[in-house]
């Protein structure tokens, strides 16, 4: 079958995550409300799978990870000190004439002719205006449309019968300083901070300012001091937190995408500066290649441990049916790194509307603890019994080496956050002289990944068209959500094979009530059985069971208490026995 065009596939699969609740557009009986989605009844599903598979794997399945779950709203603080109030924007235009805003690097380059007012007046009422505006004229447009637009402009300025001063007429080439919808000017490119506003307490005062987290990152650091000394662990270990992050998003859009609430999986892993490695282990070992590069090993500096996880990342998208292939690794360019950024890789999947980011893995070295140790004046370093047991034994040209090499690097930071130079050297040489100690500010990878995100990709790469046969072995076209068995929302359908015959449905009600503690279980009874096949194959459900007049025994006791499992991908058939199924079902979703 021909594949369909990525606009109607992405209309398509929108269309079924509304028919089939996946997904709906919040508030939608009021007009909805731009960036905001609910999760229908599949959806609600297909979510919390992605995030017990993601936790599973990122603590249950390890030893060096826990877990975290903070509150949403924290001390303005964590904003400062993480450098979210200063610069967490992006640069956005607003449209001079509807006021309608734009994110600046959103905006399609156009080329045209570009007529410029030096002002208006009105001689009937004796206005006037010297506000400067222009208007972009796509090639093949009279002059005429920039000039009523132009008036459009004087009009909202209080001049209700405006006569244009001033035109100039200029070819502006591949310009992204106008409205594609209407050709008005736009405002200079302003940051705009994403965060999203609120006040703690009965008095809206500056002082009560609070903020919906941006990122569910911040409370691991913050909190990091806790759960180091609740649970036991040391570096390198790792905390995992999932929840909701607000962005106030210029532009949201490519349907749950870029959305202004939305879900993140993080998890921070705490790891020994390379100094401390090379002193502990005798050497830092750097990646030899690509893939994955196995178990942890002691003497792993920040490269390995950067690739580990994002091999590790890439297998998680691998076990819940999304294929390397489906994946591209994107490593940012020095020049696209965040300032504390030591290496950035983005994990990037193929979405109908483009190859886009599904998730970031960040060396974000020990900025964001030491921004906390500085804001807050509680010390963020740990000790090191490993440390401070290798230090003495090194030989006192070593000792130098590395404690120079610490040094410099805390130096670095220090400068960065504009200390005094003498105030930064005091600091990095106290610091340099902490290592000798056993005592450092640990160092982080953060695989950084979002659920809503992750939901989508699943759904697009599980869409498919494809033929089956009807009830009269004709074949029809097919939607299929081919969901991997471990995130469908749901995972058994079970159907009594007619509704009128109370033995069948006794029988398949023992079979659902067998099954449902287990996993989820959809019962359906109504209509022809090959429609119920084809609403549980929109839904995505890998397997149906089918109690029919063989189960009950009726031709004879060799298929007695045995039910047909039937395959949603290869529409194929098989004769289990009831006591078979549980077993066989849960190896698959597992
Ligand atoms: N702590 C690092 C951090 O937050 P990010 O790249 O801004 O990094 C991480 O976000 C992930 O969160 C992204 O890869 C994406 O999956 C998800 N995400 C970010 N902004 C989002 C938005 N507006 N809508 C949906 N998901 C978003």
């Amino acid at each position: 079958m021909a594949e369909p065009k990525t606009g109607e596939l992405m209309e398509k699969i929108v269309s079924l995550c509304k028919r089939r609740g996946f997904i709906f557009q919040s508030s939608e009986i009021y007009g909805g409300l731009n960036g905001f989605w609910d999760y229908g009844p599949l959806g609600a599903e297909l979510k919390r799978n992605i995030k017990e598979c993601w936790w599973r794997s990122m603590t249950q399945l390890r030893e060096d990870v826990v877990g975290l779950d903070a509150s949403i709203i924290m001390h303005p603080k964590i904003w400062e000190a993480s450098g979210h109030t200063s610069t967490f924007s992006d640069l956005m235009v607003d449209c001079l004439l509807t006021k309608k805003r734009f994110r600046a690097d959103q905006v399609d380059p156009q080329s045209g002719t570009a007529y410029f007012y030096t002002g208006a007046i009105d001689e009937t009422e004796g206005k006037e205006s010297k506000d400067t505006f222009s208007v972009l004229v796509l090639p093949g447009k009279p002059v005429e449309s920039a000039r009523k637009t132009a008036k459009q402009f004087y009009q909202q300025r209080g001049l209700n019968n405006p006569t244009l001063l001033g035109e100039r007429a200029e070819q502006a080439k591949d310009t992204v300083r106008y409205n594609p919808e209407n050709g008005s000017l736009l405002t200079e490119p302003r940051p705009f901070n994403l965060m999203l506003k609120t006040y703690v307490g009965p008095v809206e005062s500056v002082e009560n300012i609070s903020y919906l987290r941006p990122e569910t990152a911040q409370a691991i650091f913050a909190q990091f001091k806790n759960v180091l000394e609740t649970s036991r662990q040391k570096t390198p270990f790792g905390i995992a937190q999932m929840g909701k992050a607000f962005r106030n998003e210029i532009n949201p859009r490519n349907f749950t995408f870029r959305s202004r609430e939305f879900e993140q999986m993080e998890l921070e892993f705490f790891i020994k500066p390379d100094e401390a490695v090379e002193a502990v282990a005798g050497g830092v070992a750097k990646p030899s290649g690509a893939g994955h590069p196995g178990e942890p090993q002691p003497n792993w500096g920040w490269q390995m441990w950067h690739q580990y996880w994002v091999e590790e990342r890439i297998r998680f998208y691998e076990s819940i049916g999304l294929p390397r292939v489906t994946l591209e690794e994107y490593w940012q360019k020095p020049e696209e790194l965040a300032h504390y950024a030591r290496a950035t890789v983005d994990l990037l999947f193929k979405f109908p509307f483009g190859t886009q980011e599904l998730e970031g893995i960040a060396a974000r070295s020990d900025f964001d603890l030491s921004q906390h140790q500085r804001f807050s004046g509680k010390s963020m370093a740990v000790f090191d019994e490993d440390l401070k047991a290798a230090w003495p034994k090194l030989d006192a040209a070593k000792q130098v080496d590395l404690r120079e090499r610490y040094f410099q690097s805390r130096l670095k930071y220090f400068t960065k956050t504009g200390e005094t130079a003498e105030k930064a050297d005091k600091q990095a040489k106290e610091d340099a002289e902490a290592l000798t100690k056993g005592y450092y500010v640990p160092h982080v990878i953060e695989p950084s990944a979002g659920v809503d995100r992750l939901a989508l990709a699943l759904i697009c790469n599980a869409y498919c068209e494809d033929q089956a046969p009807d009830e009269k072995g004709k074949l029809e076209s097919r939607v299929v959500m081919k969901f991997h068995p471990r995130i469908a929302s749901v995972k058994v359908a079970v159907f009594p094979l007619l509704k009128n015959k109370p033995d069948l449905v006794k029988k398949a009600k023992e079979v659902r009530d067998l099954l449902r503690p287990h996993m989820s279980v959809f019962y359906d009874e109504a209509g022809a059985i090959g429609r119920r096949y084809r609403r549980q194959d929109e839904a995505g459900t890998p397997f149906g069971v089918t109690i029919d007049f063989d189960t009950l025994g009726e031709k004879g006791p060799d298929l007695k208490d045995t039910v047909t499992l039937r395959d949603r991908d290869s529409m194929k058939q098989e004769r289990v026995k009831i006591a078979d199924l549980l077993p066989r079902l849960l190896g698959a979703i597992r």
